[in-house]
This record gives structure tokens, C-alpha cells and sequence, in this order.
């Protein structure tokens, strides 16, 4: 199958090595021309938890360069999906299927009504990934893999994803509960993602702090009222037990959250937090521990936009400069 993964930080660069090792052919679509020079020419390493490798494997910058595909993954943050699938916007018009893999809520809708297309896909992962360096991706936790669509016609389609994705070592497996299985996640999202990103904690702290826990319990239990309301069917029968369980069982975890505030990034606040107090106003369900936690997400974003912003635009010294300053008594 020809395989293009859009957007490939991380998550999706993980998920193109084990599909090429699996004999597919995958070309990576990356915004960072450092990352693509060291994948064309050293290949794509992968370290942590499954030992280490380095896969040849394809990557560009333009998806203008691919001119047919059978399969895209979608793979970005959450803010820049419109403008991503846009861009491959042509595959999914030459027949490819879109797999939306993200965190977060109904983006893979919003995409499927700009691409105007019904062959849309959605996956939620608990694959753990880290960026180390440029070609060089860190697996820091192993995870299930869920995929379905909001669009019946897919079921075929969707088998045959779970299937290839299975070959290329994944634990895997098909939902005929996208809305169930992304609600979910992002439950846990809500409760683990904001207090990382605030206190700067792993997974395994926050669990351990019983000040800490009870906040994710409070945010876990607005997420789950809001669901229950709009009437989605959960995948778990009791969404706390199942939060504060995936965050021990991901103790080492520096959750995605706080890797994007570490590195001066965007959060995904927006799709995680935003869509629970958003939904929970349209149905007048108080939210208040979600509110407060997204306002003070929002701030420290802005705060670190601000500095690296600032950061930027103060040119480096010369080495003149550089050496007189060092000398300087
Ligand atoms: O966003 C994340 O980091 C993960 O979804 C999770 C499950 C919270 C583990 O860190």
C-alpha cells in the first residue's frame, strides 16, 4: 500500500518506520527540513521501549511531490488540521482514505466537511513518542491503537487499516464506536494533560500527589457529565478508575501537554479541555474545575509565545561581540 504520513512529528514518524518495516511504501510529509535532510539521508531512528533501529524510509516537505497515495495519516496537533488536510487535500480526491490520528475531539469532522469527503478515519492512540532530535524518535510507552469512522461505508476499509497496521506490530483494533472510543480518551485527556502542563509533573507524580488526583477525579467527572449528556456510550463504565489507571500505568510519562509547553509550543487545550466546557455550556452543565485549568493553560501558552517570540528577535552576538563580552573582567 502507498502510504503518506502528513504531518509526521513524532507519532506520525513512528508510525511510518513500522509500517515501512512491514514492507509498505511510506514517504513522510515534515515541516522541519533538518528532520527530512537526516531521514533521507541516515534514515529514521527509533529508540525506547522497543529496543533500537534505523529505518530507510522516504521523507519531503511538499505533499505537492506525492501525487498518489491509498492511505494519508493525518498526524499533526490538533490546531493545524484544517490547513494539513488541506494540502492533501489532491490524494484524497485520487481515491487515498484520510486516518485522522490525534488527541482531542471532532477534528477528523471538521476535516472531512473541508475535504468535502466521506473516506475519513479517526484513531485515537496510547503509543507514548517523543522528538529527541532531528530524525530521531523516542518511544517512551506502548499503547492500543483504536480506529473507526463516523461513516458506515468505511467498516471495509477500516478492517483492512486494523489489519495492516496489525502486520506492522501494533496492537490494534477496529471501534464501531469512534464517538465512544474518542470521547474517552480525551476524558482522560482532561484529566492528566492540563495539571502536567501547569506543574511540570509526569503522569506518575500527579498520581502520587493525593492534592493532585483529586483534581483529576473533579476534571474527570465534568468531562463524563458532559458525555453522558450529549448521550456518547463511553468505552469504560467508570471513567475515573480508568484515568487514574492509565496515569500510573504511564507513571514515566511527560504527557503530550507538557511536551509542547516544554517546547514553547501550542497546546492542544483547545480540542481536550475547550470542546468539554464548550459542549457543557451548550447544554447549561457547569464546568467549572475544566474552566480553570483551560484559563490558566491558555495564559502560560501566551506567556511562552511571548518569550519565544522575544527570544527570536534578539539577533545573536557576533563572535567579536561574543569574545569581548567573555573577556570582559
Ligand atoms: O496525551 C498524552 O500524553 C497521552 O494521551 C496520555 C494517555 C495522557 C499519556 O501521557
Amino acid at each position: 500500500m502507498k502510504i503518506v504520513v502528513m504531518g509526521a512529528g513524532a507519532i506520525g514518524s513512528l508510525y511510518g518506520a513500522l509500517l515501512s518495516k512491514a514492507g509498505e511504501d511510506v514517504m513522510l510529509l515534515v515541516g522541519r527540513p533538518e528532520h527530512v535532510n537526516m531521514i533521507n539521508t541516515r534514515g529514521l531512528t527509533v529508540k525506547g521501549v522497543l529496543g533500537n533501529h534505523t529505518f530507510p524510509l522516504k521523507a519531503a516537505i511538499d505533499p505537492m511531490d506525492v501525487d498518489q497515495a491509498d492511505l494519508v495519516l493525518l498526524t499533526t496537533k490538533t490546531h493545524d488540521s484544517i490547513e494539513a488536510a488541506m494540502r492533501v487535500g489532491h490524494l484524497i480526491d485520487g481515491g487515498a482514505y484520510l486516518l485522522v490520528i490525534q488527541n482531542g475531539i471532532g477534528t477528523e469532522k471538521i476535516v472531512a466537511e473541508q475535504l468535502r469527503s466521506r473516506r475519513v478515519l479517526r484513531a485515537t492512540t496510547c503509543m507514548g513518542a517523543i522528538m529527541t532530535s532531528p530524525g530521531e524518535v523516542t518511544i517512551t510507552g506502548t499503547g492500543v491503537t483504536e480506529i473507526g469512522s463516523h461513516y458506515p461505508e468505511n467498516e471495509e476499509i477500516v478492517k483492512k487499516v486494523v489489519g495492516l497496521l496489525q502486520r506492522a506490530g501494533f496492537d490494534v483494533r477496529a471501534s464501531d464506536n469512534i464517538e465512544g472510543v474518542v470521547w474517552t480518551k480525551t476524558i482522560v485527556n482532561c484529566g492528566i494533560n492540563p495539571i502536567g502542563a501547569l506543574t511540570g509533573l509526569t503522569n506518575g507524580e500527579i498520581y502520587n500527589d493525593p492534592l493532585l488526583r483529586k483534581l483529576v477525579i473533579r476534571l474527570v467527572e465534568e468531562a463524563a457529565e458532559v458525555a453522558a449528556a450529549m448521550g456518547i456510550e463511553l468505552t469504560t463504565p467508570d471513567p475515573i478508575r480508568y484515568a487514574l489507571g492509565t496515569a500510573k500505568a504511564t507513571s514515566e510519562n511527560t504527557n503530550s501537554m507538557l511536551q509542547d509547553i516544554n517546547a514553547c509550543k501550542r497546546t492542544e487545550i483547545e480540542a481536550i479541555t475547550g470542546e468539554v466546557i464548550r459542549n457543557g455550556k451548550a447544554l447549561g452543565i457547569e464546568t467549572p474545575f475544566s474552566e480553570a485549568v483551560y484559563a490558566l493553560v491558555r495564559g502560560l501558552e501566551a506567556r511562552l509565545l511571548q518569550l519565544s517570540e522575544s527570544c527570536s528577535e534578539i539577533a545573536p552576538l557576533s563572535a567579536k561581540e561574543l569574545h569581548e563580552s567573555m573577556t570582559k573582567s
